[in-house]
């Protein structure tokens, strides 16, 4: 049986309804965040990965879309504890707390006041692969007046499957978006890195990225453990081809090498050194291996 966190209580999953009217459904009028919890063998316990930080852009994100979470970020911590436990976890998984409107009237505003918060975990290996070839998209990333791409909301993510599900028909692992001046901006559900001459360059959050809470993570991992410089500036296409290591980072998928771009090579065409460097200090810092990062590392068990 599998438990999910469903309007304050802890409940069997195949117990829980949603009104075909609610507009999450009907409108995408949602916002969700992506966490995840990781297992460390040695140490017998599990780590949520920050999860404060994770439900702080949880509530920004309500509060740029008139979504008022009715939960504290406290409580959906607790919960989400209280959550994994229930379900006895003791992998690797990832956390998926959900907020949409309800279904009191047909309109698709945002004031309805009834929003519901739902959480609940699965294993996710996101995209299987040790390193990608990916494409741009002829999709662009939403522009600051369109969908918020700051907002993790749920109806944001229709450009992200167009965008998955054309480079995949192409014979791509993933996508690229542009943004709507043409700069790169990150994939569907990842930012994205170059490294230049042993510098750390990813698009700046007015490109219309989103803040990635793994992005922050690879950034202070750049700064504090490697030396190097990091830039958050623009990045035209062509510059991608010619980097000399590409990444993308993010919560579901960790830290993924991109190998090939638009069928260019990028670099030697295996995954860079610079990017396993930062693989192998992001691997031990989520799971509570780093004395430095263990702030960030809450324990379920
Ligand atoms: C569009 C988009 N960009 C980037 C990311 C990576 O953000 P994070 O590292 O906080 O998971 C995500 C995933 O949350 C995303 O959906």
């Amino acid at each position: 049986m599998q438990y999910i966190f469903d309007q304050g209580e802890i409940v069997d999953e195949s117990m829980v309804s949603v009104s075909v009217r609610n507009k999450g459904l009907n409108y995408g009028l949602g916002c969700f965040e992506g966490i995840r919890a990781f297992w460390n063998e040695s140490q017998n316990q599990l780590f949520t990965f920050r999860i404060q930080d994770h439900y702080r852009r949880f509530y920004n994100s309500g509060k740029a879309l008139h979504i008022q979470i009715p939960y504290s970020p406290i409580e959906l911590m607790h919960w989400t504890v209280q959550l994994l436990r229930k379900n006895n976890v003791r992998e690797d998984v990832y956390i998926r707390p959900i907020c949409f409107k309800g279904s009191n009237t047909l309109s698709p505003d945002l004031l309805d006041p009834f929003n519901r918060v739902s959480i609940y975990s699965t294993r996710l290996v996101y995209i299987p692969k040790p390193a990608l070839k990916v494409c741009i998209s002829s999709w662009n990333r939403s522009g600051n007046n369109m969908i918020p791409p700051q907002v993790k909301s749920t109806g944001s993510y229709l450009s992200a499957g167009l965008a998955s599900s054309e480079a995949r028909l192409n014979g791509f692992d993933e996508a690229i978006f542009l943004n709507d001046l043409g700069n790169v901006c990150e994939g569907p559900g990842e930012n994205i890195f170059i490294i230049r001459n042993n510098q750390l360059i990813t698009p700046p959050i007015s490109d219309n990225a989103l803040q990635g809470i793994t992005r922050d993570t690879v950034m202070q991992i750049a700064i504090n453990h490697l030396q190097m410089p990091v830039y958050e500036q623009s990045i035209g296409r062509t510059e991608l081809y010619s980097a000399d290591e590409v990444f993308f980072t993010g919560t579901a998928i960790g830290i993924k090498p991109i190998i090939n771009i638009d069928n260019r090579i990028i670099g030697t065409g295996n995954v860079g050194r610079l990017t396993n460097n930062i693989r192998f200090f992001y691997d031990q810092i989520v799971r509570g291996n780093h004395p430095n990062y263990l702030c960030h590392c809450t324990p379920v068990y």
